[in-house]
C-alpha cells in the first residue's frame, strides 16, 4: 500500500479510537540490506535501502496529562506510558521500542508531551526487515513533530539504536536505524559504520529490481546468538591486536590463525571478506554491473551460512532456488538479509522477470520447505517523514 493510503488509514483508525482527527502523521520505513551483513558492529561498510513498508503513527495532544497513550491497530491493544517521570520499560512488550526512544529524548533534556497515538506497521514482524528500527525512528519523528524541534537525523538514529540496546536487549549496530532515518528515494545508502559517513548510491536502472522473499521463519535476535557473534568478533580483534575487525586484513588473520579457535577464525573471516565485498558491490551498483553485484551477493550468503553460521535451512533453500533459476531465468544474485536465523532473503533480478521468478520461487519453496513464502519487490524508498503537521 502506498504511503498516502497508509496515512489515510491510520488517520481513520485514530479517529475511531479517540473520536477526533489526528494533528500529526509520521512514518518511518523498514529496510532491506543489499550486502554488508554483520559488519556494522565491526566498524565496516553496509549497503541497505529503505523499503516501501512503514511504521506509521497518527497523533494529537493527549487528553491524559503526563501520559502517552498508544493504540496499536494490529494487536488492538493500548499502551499507557507514564512520561511525567523518566520513562521505564513496561508492558505491552512492543511498547518498549517507543519507551526507549522517549527515554532517549528525556536524557537529552527534552520533556515528552502528553500524546494520544494510533499506530500501524506494514513491515513484517520478525522478518529481518527492521520492523523494530522503523518503530523507533517513527517514534522519534513523532516527537519531533509534536515538540516542533527537529534533530539531526544521525542523532535521531543513535537515540533509536540506544533504545534497541537498552529497552529491547539487542546489542545491534547502527545500520537499521540509520537507513530508516536517512534513506532516500531511488538510492541505496553506503554507510561507513566507523566514521558514520554516508554516500547515496543511485539505484535507478529500470532493468533491475530487488525481490524480497520472506521465508516466514520468524527471526529472533534477542535469543543471544546475535550477542554471541558480536563477542566472537571482539575476541578476534583483541587477538589480532586491532581496535576492530575493520582494521584487520585477510593476511593478518591467516598469520594469527593459530592463536584463535576455529570458530573465532571463521567469524573474523566472514567479517573481513564481507567488508571488502560491500565496497565492491557499491562499485558494481554505480556501474550497473549487475552480474558482479549478484556474484558478491551469492558469496556473501555462502560466508554467512558456512563461516558466520547465521543462516537457516529455509534461507539456504531460497538461495538454492535462485541459483537454479540463474541469470538465464533473470536472477543475478540472492542472499539472506538482516540478522539471520530466519526472516528474509533478497534477490537481485531482471525487472521483466519479476512475475515468472516470483511464481517459480513460491512453488519451489512450497515443495522443498513445506511452507509458504511471502514475496514482494520494492523500489528504494525515502527515510522517515512527517506527512502531516
Ligand atoms: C540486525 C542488526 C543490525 C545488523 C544486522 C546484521 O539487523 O540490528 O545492526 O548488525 O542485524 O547485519
Amino acid at each position: 500500500m502506498i504511503l498516502s493510503d497508509l496515512a489515510a488509514q491510520v488517520a481513520g483508525q485514530f479517529k475511531t479510537a479517540y473520536g477526533r482527527p489526528p494533528r500529526w502523521i509520521v512514518a518511518a520505513p523498514g529496510r532491506v540490506n543489499v550486502i554488508g551483513e554483520h559488519t556494522d558492529y565491526n566498524d565496516g561498510f553496509v549497503l541497505p535501502m529503505a523499503i516501501e513498508r512503514y511504521a506509521v503513527m497518527a497523533a494529537d495532544t493527549g487528553t491524559t496529562p503526563g501520559t502517552v497513550s498508544v493504540y496499536d491497530t494490529q494487536f488492538k491493544e493500548t499502551a499507557k506510558i507514564d512520561v511525567s517521570r523518566p520513562v521505564t520499560k513496561g508492558q505491552p512488550k512492543w511498547s518498549n521500542y517507543l519507551r526507549g526512544v522517549m527515554a532517549g529524548f528525556q536524557q537529552r533534556g527534552q520533556a515528552i508531551p502528553a500524546l494520544d497515538v494510533a499506530m500501524l506497521s506494514t513491515v513484517p514482524l520478525g522478518g529481518g526487515l527492521s520492523s523494530s528500527a522503523a518503530l523507533e525512528v517513527c517514534t522519534a519523528t513523532l516527537l519531533e513533530a509534536a515538540t516542533g524541534r527537529t534533530i539531526d537525523p544521525v542523532e535521531k538514529a543513535l537515540i533509536a539504536q540506544k533504545a534497541e540496546h537498552e529497552f529491547a536487549g539487542v546489542p545491534c549496530g547502527i545500520m537499521d536505524q540509520f537507513i530508516s532515518a536517512l534513506g532516500r528515494e531511488g538510492h541505496l545508502l553506503l554507510l561507513d559504520c566507523r566514521t558514520r559517513k554516508t554516500e547515496l548510491v543511485p539505484m535507478s536502472d529500470p532493468s533491475v529490481e530487488l525481490l524480497i522473499v520472506n521465508t516466514n521463519v520468524k527471526h529472533e535476535l534477542g535469543s543471544g546468538e546475535y550477542a554471541k557473534r558480536r563477542a566472537e568478533c571482539e575476541a578476534a580483534a583483541r587477538i589480532l591486536g586491532v581496535p576492530s575487525l575493520r582494521d584487520a586484513t585477510a593476511d593478518a588473520l591467516e598469520a594469527g590463525r593459530g592463536k584463535m579457535t576455529g570458530v573465532v577464525y571463521r567469524r573474523a573471516r566472514h567479517v573481513i571478506g564481507e567488508i571488502e565485498r560491500t565496497v565492491h558491490a557499491a562499485e558494481g551498483v554505480r556501474a550497473s554491473n549487475w552480474t558482479a553485484v549478484g556474484q558478491l551477493m551469492y558469496a556473501s550468503h555462502a560466508s554467512l551460512r558456512d563461516d558466520y553460521e547465521v543462516s537457516c535451512q529455509e534461507l539456504d533453500t531460497v538461495v538454492e532456488i535462485a541459483e537454479t533459476i540463474g541469470i538465464a531465468g533473470g536472477v543475478y544474485g540472492c542472499r539472506m538479509t538482516g540478522g539471520g536465523f530466519g526472516g528474509c532473503a533478497v534477490a537481485l533480478i531482471k525487472a521483466g522477470s519479476v512475475q515468472a521468478i516470483t511464481q517459480k520461487i513460491a512453488a519451489d519453496y512450497r515443495a522443498k520447505a513445506g511452507r509458504e513464502a511471502t514475496i514482494f519487490s520494492s523500489r528504494p524508498a525515502a527515510g522517515a517523514t512527517i506527512i502531516q503537521g
